[in-house]
């Protein structure tokens, strides 16, 4: 592995040479290590490994592995030549160096279950496969160990706070054994989706030398690009007198983020907004970590091996945000710093650009520290357009464009418009069966959306026939019903659930993915124990009492009350009527079905 150190940017304004017709790969910068790493092996060694593969333990990649595979494989990620061993491991988190002393921000660590790691030894290989069962890579073991994955995150990313992404899947979707080694690559994970503007390094360098371009400012982004990143991504190039490189992030991004179907169709959108001869769009399947400052160290060095020159840093790049008491977990300007601390060894120069916000009197964007004595200012927040649009309140000419939002509006439909989700979460016999069936009625009356219910008998019935009432079993079927009120819910249709739902942990993992596609609204039905238990209309409290059923909620079993739910309803108090009353009235509030106002009635 070659020192980047020692390379440093090479400004191709001293390369020049004019006299030649073919602009050579030469005068791009040169790629952080020296040379892309690519690590995609000829046909003959294709061959073999595929051959020789038959008898090999292998291992379906998840989405997020196969976008470091991709990166990997492509030299994006140069100089690393593989899925990082222990000593690379350890030294990035505590040193930012890999074992050769190269800098290098975060770990690049493949993770497996104990189950496959116990089968590894160091100097076989491993095949990885794509979801479907397709080799992309043979992984030549050198190590297999168990990480100190609470450790990691402390290191990398400064927290152990859960409510931090990069810390949850540490913690939580994370296999427990690390598996370093070096990469074949059979071939690249394969997309369908928007072909023409997807580009490995050694294809955009390439780009780039057809056009022509030496000097390229990178824009990094998860997001839309609305007015004001318009304004300081252009002004940027026009000052460095730059060409602009729009790289979004196609990978894994943070959980929430507009999916990156409708982000590319809106760049695609706003490009023309552009000078048309210097700016191009591109598309970059990087898995965010979300680590805030280490994680644009990492950014910058992945343009710099694209042929990037220069690299856009904001506010709070890759920053996921406050933890619960709303602190955020890195400084605004915190990456700015980190990478202007490495400037030198990383040879990208870093633009650090700070926030904007729109100035009426002038109706034009300053830098919140710029603006004109005297003068107002407007911060835009992507998180305010969204929730504008689901709101379906209008979105002002000054924060985005009309094509960005005609895109986004296609896809964020208001809340009257979106499909939600009622889960009645309660005892055997709290009443959330009757509840759920009147609010079906109810809902069927108004009209407009297709409802389903999936009350907890009927999918004990017919989805989770098999299954017995252990916590391990309830879990799975709150499961099922949540992937299936998730799908009628991001179809656009009305999902009304009524299982018991004990558990608070995995009824927040449904409010979660259903929450990605559309509303969910959470109703404790809270009527007490000694209630449904005389009433008892199936004789089931009688039986648990008797022994006969065992592991029955509530009187051998536990129930985990909610402390987050939308609505209480205790049915003690309210007639089913009532009840529903009150479901419906917060779902007009909240703007999921119409109110009589809006009707005009
Ligand atoms: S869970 O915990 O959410 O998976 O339970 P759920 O699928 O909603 O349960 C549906 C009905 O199963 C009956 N039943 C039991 N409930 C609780 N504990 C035990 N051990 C049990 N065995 C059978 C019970 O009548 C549930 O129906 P409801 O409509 O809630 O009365």
């Amino acid at each position: 592995m070659n020192d980047p150190r020692r390379r440093g940017p090479q400004r191709p304004d001293s390369h020049t040479k004019w006299g030649s017709q073919d602009v050579s790969a030469d005068s791009l910068i040169a790629p952080y290590g020296g040379a892309l790493a690519s690590l995609i092996v000829d046909g003959a060694r294709r061959a073999v490994l595929q051959r020789e593969s038959r008898d090999w333990p292998s291992v379906d990649l998840s989405p997020r592995q196969l976008c470091d595979l991709e990166l990997l494989l492509s030299g994006a990620f140069s100089p690393l030549d593989g899925f990082m061993v222990r000593s690379d491991h350890d030294r990035v988190c505590t040193e930012m160096r890999l074992g050769t002393g190269v800098l290098w921000p975060l770990p690049v660590t493949l993770d497996v279950p104990e189950a496959l790691a116990v089968k590894l030894q160091p100097g076989q290989p491993l095949a990885l496969r794509d979801p479907e069962g397709v080799m992309l890579a043979a992984l030549q073991v050198e190590d297999v160990w168990k990480p100190d994955l609470r450790r990691e995150a402390e290191l990398t990313l400064g927290t152990t706070h859960e409510r931090h992404p990069g810390v949850l899947r540490l913690l939580r979707e994370t296999g427990a054994f690390y598996v370093g080694g070096r990469l074949e690559g059979i071939q690249l994970p394969v997309h369908y989706d928007f072909r023409l503007l997807r580009h490995s390094p050694a294809e955009l360098r390439a780009e780039f030398n057809k056009r022509g371009w030496r000097r390229i400012v990178a824009f990094q982004t998860r997001n839309p690009i609305h007015r004001p990143h318009h304004v300081f991504s252009g002004r940027a190039a026009s000052e460095l007198q730059a060409n602009l490189l729009i790289h979004p992030v196609v990978g894994v991004t943070k959980p929430g983020d507009v999916d990156y179907f409708t982000r590319v169709r809106s760049y695609q959108a706003v490009m023309h907004r552009y000078p048309r001869h210097s700016a191009m769009l591109s598309l970059l399947p990087l898995a965010m970590r979300m680590a805030g400052p280490r994680e644009a160290l990492l950014h910058a060095i992945v343009r710099r091996n694209h042929g990037c020159t220069h690299f856009l840093v904001g506010r709070d790049h890759a920053g996921p945000g406050a933890d619960r008491g709303g602190k955020p977990f890195y400084e605004p300007y915190a990456a700015q710093e980190l990478i202007s601390r490495h400037q030198e060894e990383l040879g990208i120069e870093m633009v650090g650009v700070h926030e904007l916000g729109y100035v009426p009197e002038t109706g034009e964007y300053a830098a919140l520290d710029e603006v004109p004595a005297g003068c107002s200012v407007r911060r835009v927040s992507g998180s305010e357009v969204r929730r504008r649009l689901v709101e379906g309140r209008p979105i002002p000419d000054w924060m985005s464009f009309p094509e960005v939002v005609k895109e986004l509006k296609r896809t964020y439909r208001p809340r009257h418009l979106q499909g939600f989700t009622v889960l009645f979460t309660g005892l055997s016999g709290a009443g959330k069966s009757t509840l759920a069936n009147v609010l079906l009625v109810r809902l069927l009356e108004m009209g407009g959306r297709p409802v389903t219910l999936l009350d907890g008998d009927i999918v004990r019935k017919n989805l989770s026939s098999e299954l017995t009432f252990s916590r391990e079993h309830r879990d799975i079927n709150i499961r099922r019903i949540g992937f299936v009120a998730a799908e009628i819910t991001k179809n656009g249709g009305i999902a009304i659930c009524a299982p018991i739902a004990p558990y608070a942990a995995v009824r927040d993992t449904v409010r979660q993915m259903i929450s990605e596609v559309g509303g969910f609204v959470l109703v404790h039905v809270s009527t007490p124990l000694e209630v449904c238990e005389v009433r008892d209309r199936k004789g089931m409290y009688a039986k648990a009492r008797s022994g006969i059923i065992k592991e029955f909620t509530g009187v051998s079993d536990p129930y985990e009350v909610p402390t987050d739910a939308e609505l209480v309803i205790d049915t003690s108090e309210l007639s089913p009527d009532q009840g529903v009353q009150q479901v419906l009235l917060y779902l007009e509030k909240e703007r999921y079905v119409m109110g009589a106002m809006d009707n005009g009635g």
